[in-house]
């Protein structure tokens, strides 16, 4: 684990996110004064939710659901873990009229964001914040994610999404959430999701390429770093597969294994797993 990593973690999300503000400042405050940054995507400074391109891999996501996932135009989305609106953005040129979209994430300022630059032009895209305790995103509440109950209604959405959000959530709270996932999905819905998938595979492959992730067992997942727990974390494949998400009353349809373990680039240039299950 990389020291600059460590002496990141050291710091509460809150003042990471200030850090963040503080060095793209300069260029941020250019790009406003120039006009030069499209308004539907945020300054790199408030982009807390990882690296890459945010409209490059908004739109590669978005691809994804739609060839991978099956979604449509009229669909009901709910984007769990929204962020920044990386996915919620290409959706608006997406979705029809008849379609809609809500998002919730635990971080205030992203969800502000959201609100004002796309929940304001258009209608049929909402967002709301809720205070859940994150150790890498959120350490102003106690309250666990495993006693939220989503603010939607039995059966609503045909597809719900989590990118790179069950990979930041400890094994009881993403049990949880995937009971809250099946009672919102309609018969027949989609859960469009990534995790570290961690199988014979990514062991040899991270051997191979001597990548220490993972290195704390706790039971059937695995943490990236032991004091923040929810930095990264990886799964038993096999566990997760048939004893949570196979008895909560879905069915796995497809995994895409990413390249986070090591090993050349898969077709789709996913780093993480992606896995697509349907309710059944
Ligand atoms: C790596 S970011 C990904 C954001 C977004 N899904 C995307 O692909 O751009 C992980 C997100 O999960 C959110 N998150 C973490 N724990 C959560 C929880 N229990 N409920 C909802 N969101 C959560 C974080 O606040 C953060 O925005």
């Amino acid at each position: 684990m990389g020291h600059l990593r460590n002496l990141y973690y050291l710091f509460p999300p809150v003042v990471r996110r200030i850090l963040r503000r503080i060095w793209y400042f300069p260029v941020d405050a250019v790009e406003t004064i120039t006009g030069k940054r499209d308004p539907m995507i945020p300054p790199r400074g408030m982009i807390f939710i990882g690296s890459g391109d945010f409209k490059e891999m908004g739109n590669v996501l978005r691809d994804q659901l739609v060839e991978l996932g099956g979604l449509q135009p009229r669909h009901r989305v709910l984007d769990v873990g929204c962020g920044i609106g990386r996915v919620a953005v290409p959706l608006t040129g997406y979705l029809s009229r008849e379609g809609s979209y809500e998002g919730f994430d635990i971080v205030r300022s992203g969800i502000r964001w959201c609100n004002r630059r796309i929940g304001s032009r258009y209608p049929n895209f909402r967002f709301i914040h809720v205070d859940l305790k994150n150790d890498l995103y959120n350490l102003s509440t106690g309250k666990e994610a495993r006693s939220f109950n989503f603010p939607y209604a039995d059966e609503e959405f045909d597809m719900v999404v989590l990118t790179s959000v069950f990979t930041h959530m400890v094994l009881e709270d993403t049990d949880h959430y995937l009971d809250q996932i099946h009672r919102v999905l309609k018969p027949g819905g989609i859960c469009f999701s990534t995790f570290f998938l961690m199988n014979d595979r990514a062991r040899t492959l991270l051997e191979q390429s001597g990548k220490k992730m993972f290195a704390t067992r706790l039971g059937h997942h695995y943490l990236f770093h032991p004091r923040v727990r929810e930095a990264n974390v990886a799964y038993d494949e096999a566990y997760l597969t048939a004893e949570m998400i196979g008895a909560k009353g879905f069915r796995m349809e497809q995994v895409h294994y990413g390249f986070w373990a090591g090993g050349p680039k898969p077709a789709l240039d996913n780093y993480q797993d992606i896995c697509i299950f349907r309710k059944i």
